[in-house]
């Protein structure tokens, strides 16, 4: 018998999220409809696969695990030095890097009640202990993450703002409120994956010499590449060294770092996959009013719509899987359980959801 380690023993069998493609081997067919997984329905920038076509012939080297040109990019791009940015596989890798740097078994991490899983997936798996404030009114809740966090004395503070399972977000005061009454030592983290669809005045500006905060940002949605799993941290040069210590140096591969670059070099694109994320979600909220439902308001790619209440949330998504073969997902825990998160899908997409989820909702 294989003896595990006492904490990875001791933790639940689970994975923070079942992959479209599992349902797909229990459906016995492809999923008709994907729009669960906070993917871009836009797809990468032209440039960014004519660079990964452009370098495919070249992957039999191993990448730059400096990540130089694509990290001296992104710094010139918001004004920092490439010290203050660090690469990962993806921005949940960064959030892993993060958890172990930071804390020890039984160390207090806080977080919204319900906040993404991903990141309660690494504090788990390293060993944190979860303080946790409740959402308020689908919102992260600014004092009382402030509350929780001070009362523990936690050590890791996590904050995504964009928020992803609710899609709203705080104010730059709210998210300073929280930043002020931070434990000493402690380390607040800005997961901001949906950036490029935030509104004006809810990003604070990046101050990458102060030690407490690291913001992470993401390839994986408005830049279309979730699969190619290009994530960055903006944070101080103690920070972004330490990353050094413990990540997989050869992670971000030699493709997704020149696919990142030549997407990062066409902003044009992004601003064009903006305008239809936003033109997406108008037709979401008219398409709950039209149901009698609510949406809430999103500052992501996606859109949570109110069912009202837990069971009827899940047997909405389930009926659509298995009757519509349409993917959703849906936050796990109670009071968000009353939620279904649609991503924003292509106008094809979009009709075919409507229609779907009308006949789900005439039969239930
Ligand atoms: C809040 C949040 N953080 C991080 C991620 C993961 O991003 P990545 O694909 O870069 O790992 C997601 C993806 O849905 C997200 O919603």
């Amino acid at each position: 018998m294989i003896r595990y380690s006492r904490l990875v023993g001791a933790l639940p069998a689970v994975v923070p999220f079942v992959p479209p493609e599992a349902f797909e081997r229990r459906l016995g067919h492809a999923i008709r409809i994907r729009i669960g997984a906070n993917e871009s329905a836009f797809g990468p920038s032209p440039k960014a696969v004519a660079a990964i076509n452009a370098g495919a012939a070249r992957i039999n080297w191993y990448c730059d695990p400096e990540g130089y040109e694509l990290r001296e990019a992104l710094a010139r791009h918001h004004g920092v030095a490439r010290e203050n940015i660090g690469l990962g596989i993806g921005a949940d890798d960064l959030l892993g890097l993060i958890v172990r740097s930071t804390i020890d078994p039984g160390d207090p991490v806080a977080m919204s009640h319900g906040g993404y899983p991903t990141f309660a997936f690494h504090v788990a798996g390293f060993g944190g202990k979860f303080v946790t404030a409740p959402y308020r009114d689908f919102r992260n809740d600014a004092s009382a993450l402030a509350d929780v966090a001070a009362k523990n004395d936690a050590r890791l503070v996590y904050l995504s703002n964009p928020d992803n399972p609710t899609g709203s977000w705080l104010s730059i005061d709210e998210q300073k409120a929280v930043l002020a009454r931070l434990p000493a030592g402690a380390l607040l983290v800005l997961d901001e994956a949906y950036s490029d669809f935030a509104p004006t005045g809810s990003l604070p500006p990046l101050d990458p010499d102060d030690e407490r905060v690291v913001h992470i940002r993401t390839f994986s949605k408005a830049h279309g590449m979730a699969g190619a799993r290009v994530g960055y941290a903006i944070g101080a040069k103690g920070l972004i060294a330490t990353f050094d210590k413990i990540r997989h140096h050869f992670g971000v591969t030699r493709l997704s770092q020149e696919a990142a670059l030549a997407s990062l070099g066409d902003q044009e694109f992004i601003t064009s996959v903006v305008a239809r994320v936003e033109e997406g979600k108008r037709d979401y909220v008219a398409l709950a009013e039209s149901l009698g439902l609510k949406a809430l308001p999103s500052a992501t790619n996606f859109v949570a719509i109110d069912m009202g209440d837990g069971d009827r949330a899940r047997r909405t998504l389930a009926r659509l899987l298995d009757d519509e073969s349409v993917f959703l997902r849906m936050p796990g825990v109670a009071p968000l359980d009353r939620l279904i998160r649609v991503t924003v899908g292509t106008k094809t997409e979009r009709h075919g959801f409507a229609a779907a989820l009308t006949r789900v909702l005439a039969r239930n």
